[in-house]
């Protein structure tokens, strides 16, 4: 098949607003819109003005009124709990509906926020959806966040109401979730209202007389009394939600989704990039915590009118590296998207692919990988053993969906390992030097999109318009700054090398170092600190903390090593997956003070790497690389 990518991509350029009014068609709309696109709203434009939808009667209702209502909606495979359960379109809506009655009857209406703070259970996939359908503003906050986290988006939210459970389930323990939302409660100034926790049975939790109530004895009363909560209807500006994700200090940003332009983008993508049909089967094997868990577990697929996998596992150990292929084998999955990290976890128990041929694989059609760089030997490994094509792309939670990929609905491009290919509809992407000129091919630099940006990306952050501004807009006028830094080839092709911030990608997930150093400075003992990511074989990065002890500690420095370890994971959770920090004397500097972060990684990751000219003491680099030997943390 040819592709036609190239005529799509130049149609949308010559006419961006007729392009997305004709993608706005697949959408069901209560009134339509005004304008496509008005520049004089927000803090850069908006989408789809004077229109109102209801993004959750698009995902349910619209299914089940077109015939929809048995096929499945949801499938939740859950081999860490030996389960499953289908919920079709018609159930999920029933539950859905259930739970937005329950919203209502506690008070929440349009606007409100919601924090969901649940493991990967279908539930959690119905507390979005009934949030979306009642207009409340969901705010979902990841399972592996501490409670200090969760207090922090609690403050910046202020949520009448947070939906969680008892208990996530991670290998070999229970993540008791209610002492954490307690704690985070506690902790916050902003207090919510009413809780709604989902018992497992796995570890039941008590609940708060007054404040508490049980998400299954709710729902299940609403269904026998046959409660009903139609959609209300929204602008297509309004938010659907906010996620929260790492910026560059210990305080989180909140990506702001609205409603209209959300959907559209998404279900263009389902078919366009992803090359899915209604009715297909989809699996993105992620976290509902995340943006592809949002847009590509939730949304994207049930927009569609597609089957989505929801599962709660690892691509090892639940029960062994063999668990995908027999997800894919069992429920016909036509496409799965995933992080690199989990090919690699994969690849290194089953290097031969002895498990992959134990399964009938041949629904299956492509493999999408995004979320970190996506290495050469991991997607060749991947092609070989599964003989289908290996599409990395590329994106971020900001702009809710791909912005370059081999767009296999449209027609495969070649691939060039190591680069996600080529830049969608939507978007215009340019590199440029420091000082905002563009570079020619070939050339490192600043990775950019020219504004307006399309539907679905975000269009400001959560209360913050000016930190919005400052953050993506200033930089480089007339573009929104994404902090990655690459290049595009000749043929158009980006590769994306490295960030230009103090971001690090730890197992897909992305993770501020300043966050972490926050949590090190505050350790009594601890004079100054720095975090950084060096590179990991089965990661791709994990953190390392320096840290400098004040003067007149005595005590062993591994004490307090393992002690500022444990407050990481204390402050940020488990997730931030903080294992080594090393005492040392000196931090090494600039002659104005600042930290040389970049020649450490270098050095731990042994690359090369040059004196810098405006370095203060070079024998601190000697100190430095001396004291990761001693750990085998530098060659
Ligand atoms: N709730 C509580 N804790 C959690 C959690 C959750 N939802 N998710 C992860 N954690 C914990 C893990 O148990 C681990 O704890 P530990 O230090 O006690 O072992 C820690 O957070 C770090 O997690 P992670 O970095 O994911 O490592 P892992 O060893 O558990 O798993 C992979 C490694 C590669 C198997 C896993 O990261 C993976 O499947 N990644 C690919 C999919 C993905 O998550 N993509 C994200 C964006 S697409
Ligand atoms: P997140 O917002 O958590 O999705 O993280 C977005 C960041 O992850 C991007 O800015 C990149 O730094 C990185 N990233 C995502 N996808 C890719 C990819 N395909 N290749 C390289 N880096 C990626």
């Amino acid at each position: 098949m040819t592709s036609s990518y190239h005529e799509v991509y130049q149609a949308w350029k010559s006419k961006p607003e007729e392009f997305w009014a004709q993608a706005a068609a697949d959408i069901d709309w209560i009134t339509p819109w005004e304008k496509i696109f008005d520049k004089s709203r927000g803090v850069y434009g908006e989408w789809f003005v004077g229109a109102t939808c209801n993004t959750c009667y698009n995902c349910l209702d619209r299914h089940v009124e077109g015939g929809r209502g048995d096929q499945a909606a949801i499938i939740y495979d859950s081999p860490i709990t030996r389960s499953q359960k289908t919920y079709s379109y018609s159930r999920l809506l029933q539950e859905v509906e259930a739970l937005a009655s329950v919203l209502t009857a506690k008070g929440i209406t349009k606007g409100d926020r919601v924090i969901i703070y649940m493991p990967m259970v279908p539930e959690a996939a119905v507390s979005l959806l009934a949030c979306a359908r009642i207009g409340a503003i969901h705010s979902v906050v990841f399972g592996g966040f501490a409670a200090a986290e969760l207090a922090t988006r609690i403050d910046d939210a202020s949520p009448k109401l947070i939906i969680s459970a008892s208990c996530g389930i991670e290998p070999g323990r229970i993540v008791k979730y209610k002492p954490l939302l307690d704690e985070a409660i506690a902790l916050a100034n902003y207090k919510p209202e009413i809780t709604i926790i989902l018992q497992r049975e796995q570890s039941p939790c008590e609940l708060i007389e007054g404040r508490d109530f049980d998400y299954k004895q709710v729902v299940d009363t609403a269904i026998a009394s046959g409660a009903k909560q139609p959609c209300v209807p929204v602008a297509a500006t309004d938010p659907l939600y906010i996620l929260y994700t790492s910026g560059t200090t210990g305080e989180p940003k909140g990506v702001v989704r609205d409603n209209g332009g959300h959907m559209v983008a998404l279900k263009w993508t389902m078919e366009a990039v992803y090359g899915i049909k209604p009715g297909e089967t989809w699996w993105a094997a992620s976290d509902v915590g995340w943006v592809v868990g949002h847009s590509y577990i939730v949304y994207g697929p049930l927009l569609h009118g597609a089957t989505s996998i929801l599962f709660e596992g690892k691509p090892v150990g639940t029960p062994d590296a063999g668990t995908f292929w027999r997800i894919i084998e069992e429920h016909k999955v036509a496409a799965m998207f995933t992080a690199p990290t989990a090919f690699r976890a994969i690849k290194k128990e089953d290097p031969n692919g002895k498990f992959i041929k134990k399964h009938d694989l041949s629904s299956f059609r492509t493999l999408f990988l995004a979320g970190e760089r996506a290495d050469p030997d991991t997607i060749q490994w991947a092609e070989n053993k599964l003989n289908v094509p290996v599409i990395d792309h590329w994106w971020q939670t900001e702009t809710g969906w791909p912005i370059v990929c081999n767009p296999i609905g449209l027609g495969q491009l070649p691939v060039k390992y190591g680069s996600p290919a080529v830049v969608l509809p939507g978007y215009i992407v340019k590199v440029l030097d420091d000082d905002g000129r563009p570079l020619d091919t070939n050339t490192l630099g600043n990775i950019v999109l020219k504004m307006p940006l399309p539907p679905g990306c975000l269009p400001t952050l959560w209360n913050a318009g000016d930190r919005f501004r400052d953050s993506y807009l200033t930089e480089f006028p007339g573009y929104y700054q994404t902090s990655d830094a690459g290049y595009i080839d000749d043929d158009g092709y980006l590769y994306i090398m490295a960030r230009t911030d103090d971001i690090i990608n730890v197992a897909g997930h992305r993770l501020s170092t300043g966050g972490m150093e926050e949590v090190l400075a505050a350790h009594p003992d601890v004079a100054e600190c720095a975090v950084i990511g060096i590179a990991d074989k089965l990661k791709g990065q994990m953190p390392l903390g320096f840290i400098v002890l004040n003067s007149g500690v005595n005590r062993p420095p591994e004490e307090i090593e393992t002690e500022v370890i444990k407050l990481v994971r204390e402050k940020i959770g488990p997730v931030a997956a903080f294992k080594q920090a090393i005492c040392v004397k000196r931090l090494p500097k600039t002659r104005s003070g600042k930290i040389l972060r970049g020649t450490m990684q270098k050095i731990a990751d042994a690359e090369q790497w040059k004196m810098p000219a405006t370095i203060d003491d070079p024998v601190i680099l000697d100190e430095i690389t001396a004291d990761l030997k001693s750990r085998g943390l530098a060659q």
